[in-house]
């Protein structure tokens, strides 16, 4: 099974805007972390949609571990 890269072992705070979507990086592998800048293309990642439901600030998984992905769980701590 392959492994995403881990760009930071904590989350990312964001502000979304409701009714925007948001494409959190999987692979780890982006340079504008958290979300896809396309350098997923030929591995096995493909990003993952986060639809704002209202206008809020959010933590985004940056150690792509998350069992609830694309949000932080606290999963990092055990990296
Ligand atoms: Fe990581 Fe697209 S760059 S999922
Ligand atoms: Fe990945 Fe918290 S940063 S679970």
């Amino acid at each position: 099974m392959n492994n995403p890269d881990i760009p930071q072992k904590a989350p990312y705070p964001a502000e979304v805007e409701a009714g925007k979507s948001y494409w959190w990086c999987a692979c780890g592998k982006s340079k504008t972390q958290p979300f896809c800048d396309g350098s997923h293309k030929g591995g096995p990642f493909t990003p993952v949609e986060f639809k704002a439901t209202k206008s809020e600030k959010v933590w985004f998984c940056g150690c792509k571990h998350s069992a609830q992905k694309p949000l932080c769980d606290g999963s990092h701590k055990k990296l």
